[in-house]
């Protein structure tokens, strides 16, 4: 792309954690879904410069900040200096529903057209994922790879580290309520908190298998349409979560509100600490939507689309891996 040619541009899906987070980075099965809104990036010709306003948010490839060496490590592997990126967001950042992983995707997207290199079918290279997972690690430290999975694909998926991402079968349309605890998220310290706990806990390596196996329940439950089902899972994660310590009072003040508002199941979603919460409340997610402002917390809906037939993967996927 020279000067005067239109911007390149490239978009990162936001995502939710159904089941599973903490679990899959110990080796067990998470199931994810892709948001349709996320993270739109505009590439042109610069000096890498990285703008988001929405996140009041301005770096530099290089700079020493965490954003800038993230971009650093983007543009280094793609072999795309000489760009600036101005990203418009539609997620909240560092609120648990992959707003770093939806950026990074987003800019390593625009990057890659802004130099020509799209692949014809528009499919991800090895060497974008690889850029994109630099940028993630220097977030987070040693992610898994779901957020960046999930915000890649935009679809309902299964993620382990030794299979990656799987679209799986979702029967159903689904409406998420996603409530906001206005306390950001570390997932990097989350993590390293657990790993701690594991230390002091043996048992903790149970919780974690345990919230695997969960992955497994709520994957037949969405092939088979049980919303209840996916209900009591989601209720069962929080439980195991809260027992990991990663959840907080204001992550369990909406997990209850969203409950007393007839939700059949609510849990914290992501690292935890702060961020997020889903909650599954079938023809009641307006109240849960109204209960959360009331107690100071703000929120948003959205969907899991069912997967048309031919998509679908009828057997029960195996043990968690
Ligand atoms: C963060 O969205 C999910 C965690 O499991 C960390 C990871 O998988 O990298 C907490």
């Amino acid at each position: 792309m020279t000067a005067g040619t239109p911007a390149a541009r490239g978009f990162g899906h936001g995502k939710i954690i159904l089941v599973g987070e903490h679990a899959v980075v110990y080796g067990h099965a998470a199931i994810a879904a892709g948001l349709s809104v996320g993270v739109t990036v505009e590439a042109t010709p610069g000096e890498g410069r990285l703008r988001v306003p929405a996140w009041s948010l301005e770096a530099r490839a290089g700079d020493g900040s965490d954003v800038g060496r993230a971009l650093d490590a983007i543009v280094d592997r793609l072999d795309a200096r000489g760009l600036d990126f101005l990203a418009d967001a539609g997620v909240p950042s560092r609120a648990g529903v992959g707003s770093s992983a939806a950026l990074a995707v987003a800019i390593a997207r625009a990057a890659v057209r802004a130099k020509g290199r799209e692949d014809a079918a528009g499919a991800d290279s090895p060497a974008l994922e690889a850029a994109v997972a630099a940028a993630e690690a220097v977030f987070h430290g040693t992610p898994s790879g779901i957020d960046a999975a999930a915000a890649q694909s935009g679809a309902v998926g299964r993620f382990s580290r030794a299979d990656g991402w799987r679209p799986i079968s979702v029967l159903q349309t689904m409406t998420i309520c996603v409530g906001l605890s206005g306390r950001p998220r570390d997932t990097a310290f989350q993590v390293a908190a657990v790993a701690r706990l594991r230390e002091r806990l043996p048992t903790a390596d149970g919780i974690l298998a345990l919230l695997g196996r969960l992955s497994d329940d709520a994957q037949t439950a969405l092939a088979c349409g049980d919303v209840d089902g996916l209900g009591r899972i989601l209720d069962t994660a929080h439980g195991l979560l809260a027992a990991l310590r990663v959840s907080s009072p204001e992550l369990d003040a909406l997990v209850h509100a969203a409950r007393a508002a007839g939700a059949v199941g609510a849990k914290l979603t992501g690292a935890g600490g702060g961020g997020a919460v889903i909650a599954l409340a079938p023809g009641h997610e307006r109240d849960v939507l109204a209960r959360w402002r009331a107690a100071g917390f703000d929120g948003f809906l959205a969907e899991i689309a069912a997967t048309e037939p031919a998509e679908r993967i009828p057997s029960r996927a195996g043990g968690s891996s």
